[in-house]
Formats: C-alpha cells, sequence, structure tokens
C-alpha cells in the first residue's frame, strides 16, 4: 500500500513540475544523467490501465520491489549533515528530504539522523566519523566545503558506507573518479549554469531590457553567494552572459560576496544604492535569501522595483513568489529542493540495496515570473 503510494505521488509530483517547466519556455541545460523521476515512462501506460488494473498492477509491482531490493526500509539507517541550518533554502530542502524518507520510503524517524555542519567542515567532518563509528548504512552530505569531497569520499568508502552529495557539487574530474574506480557516491544538484541564464533571461525578456533609466546601458550590482560555491560562480556568470547574448550593453558596478545571507544582501545592496544611486538598473542576487534584503534596502532608498529598478534572486522562496505576482520582486528561479529531495533519497535506498547508481543527477531549474508565479506558489505552499 505504501508503496502505490508513493507510486502516485510521485507521478502527480512530476507532472506538476513539468508542466511549470514547460510554462519557462526555456529549453533546460544539458543535463549529465537521468532527469529527477522516472514517471514521465510510466506515465503513457498508466494512461490505459483502469483505476482497479493500475492499482493492483502497482501492488504487484511494489511487491515485486520488495522481494528484489531484501533491505526494509524500517532497518536503515540514513546519517545526513546539512552545511548550515541557518541557511533558508536548505532548512526547506532537509524538511521535505525527512518528509520523504520517513512517509514515502518507510526510513524510520529515529533511525534517521539529521546534523547542523554549522558552516565549519571540522565539525561536519567529526560528524560524518561518528556515522561511520555508528554503523550507518548510507549518507546525505551537504558539505560545508565541495573541496572537501575528497577525504569524506575516501573515509566513507574505507567504511563501506555509500554517499549521496547534495547541493554543493565536488569537481567534476571527481565524480568522474567515483566511476572509474567503483566509488559508491553520487551527487544530487541542479545545474547552476541554468539559473544564472534563467535569470538573464528574465531580465532580457522586459520591454526594456532591464535598461530602467533608458540610457542604453544596463548598469547592475551583482550580490553573490559564497564564492567557493559552484552555484555562486555559474549564477553569476552565466546571468550576465545570458543578458549580453540579448544584445544589451552592461556595466557591472559592483559585486560583492553576500554569503547567501539576507542581512548581508541588504547590506551590499544599501551601500551599492547611496553610492551609485539612480545609476542602478538591476540588483541580480544569487538567491532569494539575499534579494530580500535587497528588496528592504531599495524600498528603504525610495525607489519602487519594476518601474525604476529590477531585482532578480534563485530559488523561489514562498515569500519571494509573492512578491513576483505583486509585482515587488521581478522574478526568481525555482530550485526544486522537492525533486532533489527525492532523488537524493532513492539514490540512497538505491545504493542500499545494491542498485546501480549513476554519479551526477541534475534536477531542473523552472524560471518565476508573474505569467507562472500563482501556479509555483500552489506547489510549493
Ligand atoms: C543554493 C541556494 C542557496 C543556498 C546554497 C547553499 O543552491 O540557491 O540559497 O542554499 O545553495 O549551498
Amino acid at each position: 500500500m505504501r508503496l502505490t503510494r508513493k507510486v502516485t505521488a510521485m507521478a502527480l509530483a512530476s507532472c506538476m513540475v513539468l508542466s511549470l517547466a514547460a510554462c519557462g519556455g526555456s529549453k533546460p541545460a544539458e543535463t549529465t544523467a537521468a532527469p529527477a523521476t522516472e514517471a514521465t515512462t510510466a506515465a503513457p501506460a498508466e494512461a490505459e490501465t483502469t483505476a482497479a488494473a493500475k492499482e493492483e498492477a502497482e501492488t504487484t509491482a511494489a511487491d515485486a520491489a520488495a522481494t528484489v531490493e531484501g533491505k526494509d526500509p524500517a532497518e536503515v539507517k540514513v546519517g545526513i549533515s546539512i552545511y548550515q541550518f541557518a541557511d533558508n533554502f536548505m532548512t526547506l530542502y532537509r524538511e521535505e528530504l525527512k518528509k520523504y524518507l520517513v512517509e514515502e520510503i518507510g526510513v524510520k524517524e529515529e533511525n534517521i539522523s539529521i546534523m547542523d555542519g554549522k558552516n565549519d567542515q571540522g565539525e561536519q567532518m567529526n560528524q560524518i566519523r561518528n556515522f561511520i563509528t555508528q554503523g550507518y548504512d548510507v549518507m546525505i552530505i551537504n558539505l560545508v566545503q565541495a573541496s572537501s569531497e575528497p577525504t569524506v569520499t575516501e573515509e566513507c568508502n574505507a567504511a563501506g558506507i555509500p554517499v549521496v552529495y547534495i547541493n554543493r557539487e565536488p569537481e567534476a574530474e571527481r565524480e568522474q573518479a567515483w566511476v572509474d574506480e567503483g566509488i559508491k557516491a553520487t551527487y544530487v544538484g541542479a545545474d547552476a549554469r541554468q539559473s544564472g541564464t534563467f535569470q538573464g533571461e528574465e531580465i532580457a525578456e522586459l520591454e526594456n531590457k532591464g535598461d530602467a533609466d533608458g540610457d542604453g546601458v544596463v548598469r547592475y550590482i551583482m550580490v553573490q553567494g559564497d564564492p567557493e560555491n559552484v552555484d555562486a560562480q555559474y549564477r553569476t556568470e552565466k546571468s550576465i552572459e545570458a543578458l549580453t547574448a540579448a544584445g544589451v550593453e552592461v556595466e557591472e558596478l559592483v559585486k560583492m560576496r553576500g554569503d547567501w545571507d539576507q542581512t548581508k544582501g541588504q547590506e551590499i545592496t544599501a551601500n551599492a544604492l547611496s553610492q551609485h544611486g539612480a545609476k542602478i538598473d538591476v540588483v541580480f542576487c544569487n538567491n532569494d535569501a539575499m534579494a530580500l534584503g535587497a528588496l528592504q534596502a531599495i524600498e528603504a532608498a525610495g525607489r519602487k522595483v519594476n518601474e525604476d529598478i529590477y531585482l532578480v534572486g534563485v530559488d523561489a522562496l514562498v515569500e519571494v513568489v509573492e512578491h513576483v505576482m505583486n509585482g515587488k520582486m521581478t522574478g526568481t528561479v525555482f530550485n526544486d529542493y522537492f525533486g532533489q529531495a527525492h532523488t537524493a533519497a532513492d539514490k540512497a535506498m538505491d545504493f542500499v540495496n545494491g542498485k546501480d547508481v549513476d554519479n551526477v543527477y541534475m534536477v531542473d531549474y523552472v524560471k518565476v515570473t508573474p505569467e507562472n508565479a500563482g501556479e509555483v506558489l500552489e506547489l510549493i505552499k
């Protein structure tokens, strides 16, 4: 029964995401491996079966899967470490991950340990070593520093524990090394290049292409995440690339790291506004938390988003999507933590059950503009 419910829920969620993706209008960036869910391949067959037959087929499939899988989910111990609990987006992600593991996969709540890495790689390393000592079956790790992956992988591999890395992508050569050396490690994330491109396109698609003061040059400030993180690097680079690709002349006035943090986003934007004033046409923020901070600074300076300045973020936090609907923000990009959390949990279970797992899984981003913000809100609220 439980597995039947899971299949239906997955199919539904995936259809919603797919239809949203279609609304986004742009072609998804190239992905490195299989899409987030397998529900699309199952869809045509399902459409032809009656509800009763479908139920029976799913139950039989579930029984068969249970026999092959062997390991009872209730017995599986999952060790999770998040780079820091204080991060808004990773909080949504972590809650969804736990919910899915318990409600859809059947892992016992007491067998899931979720640790706060406190943005300290040493602290996180201790948590990982504790998971090893305590004989956890699999780990899901959101690294504090992606550069620590070789050490983490080596220690987990030596202990025979598979690792699913999430959110902070290790080096591509390392991902290849897992394959070449037969190491049980994978990365589940989203291609940050795509989110950057979407941000740039959201500005380029405005009637004035982001040139708020109409002087022929789009002058912008860039509020960056943590620059060690590829998400920050790619969003910074690709947003501007998309704008220039649309034939827009640009000038960067300020680029500063805000570490994904709302207060820092507010401070950086406030300083930039007092230094450059009306010259600023666009505020690009690598994430929504910083964009919310930027919005506070913009309002405090008496400027009006979508009238004399534009503002975009990434993640699609509920508050931000509401702002996109009511015109207080220009746009954002949905960072699909449902798809990412579900894929991470599914791959962790596949590892435990000895199934084949690819080295990289990328979940698509979705553009969020006034046209589809209502739909996105339905999905995330
Ligand atoms: C990004 C996300 C940010 C922050 C960061 C942490 O994908 O957009 O808000 O959570 O991950 O690594």
